[in-house]
């Protein structure tokens, strides 16, 4: 299973239920490793998309509590169990954690590949993603050039578990 976010340097993923930054680029990034797969995100996450639709072109699927929730082009599961349950219909390779904080600190034990965005940056944040790199069992494979997006510097990263 994999996982994919964007991080400043304090590893903060958002603040006041959005994103830090906005990087076109990132997007288009994300687009491309999730589209044609299966996409995991918490109901937070969901309800923070832009016109709160299905990412297209990918299989959403949402974690809520919420026992009513049904929401059109959407798989909604209640527990960790039944998501769990969802995703043996698929390949491992082809399921992307998407976030939001709660939902990778659910789902970051059954994942063996993450995909960090690093932003050179810092921005005030209320949630964060585990430092990966003060994980043994997580290994950085590789970084990319740095980048630019306006004022920003950011690197694509992948890191294994080991
Ligand atoms: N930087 C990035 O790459 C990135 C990516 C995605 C999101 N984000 C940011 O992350 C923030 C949202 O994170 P978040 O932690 O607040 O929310 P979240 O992980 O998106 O969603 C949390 C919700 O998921 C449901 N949930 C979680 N664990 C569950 C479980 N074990 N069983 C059943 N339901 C469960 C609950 O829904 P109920 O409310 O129904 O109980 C919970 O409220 C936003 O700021 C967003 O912009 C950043």
């Amino acid at each position: 299973m994999n996982l994919i976010v964007s991080v400043d340097n304090n590893w903060g993923i958002g603040y006041e239920n959005g994103l830090l930054f906005h990087l076109p680029e990132d997007l288009k990034f994300f687009k491309s490793m999730t589209t044609g797969k299966n996409v995991v995100m918490g109901e937070k996450t969901f309800f923070s998309l832009p016109r709160q639709k299905p990412l297209p072109n990918r299989n959403n699927i949402v974690l809520s509590d919420n026992k009513e929730l049904k929401i059109d082009g959407v798989t909604v599961v209640n527990t960790l169990d039944d998501l769990l349950e969802e995703l043996k219909k698929y390949d491992a390779d082809d399921v992307f954690i998407i976030g939001g904080q709660a939902v990778y600190s659910l789902m970051l034990p059954y994942c063996s590949t993450a995909y960090v965005t690093h932003v050179d940056a810092v921005k005030k944040a209320d949630k964060f993603f585990p430092n990966l790199k003060e994980m043994k069992d997580w290994k950085l494979v590789y970084t990319s050039e740095p980048q630019n997006s306006g004022e920003l510097c950011f690197t694509y990263n992948t890191y294994k578990r080991i």
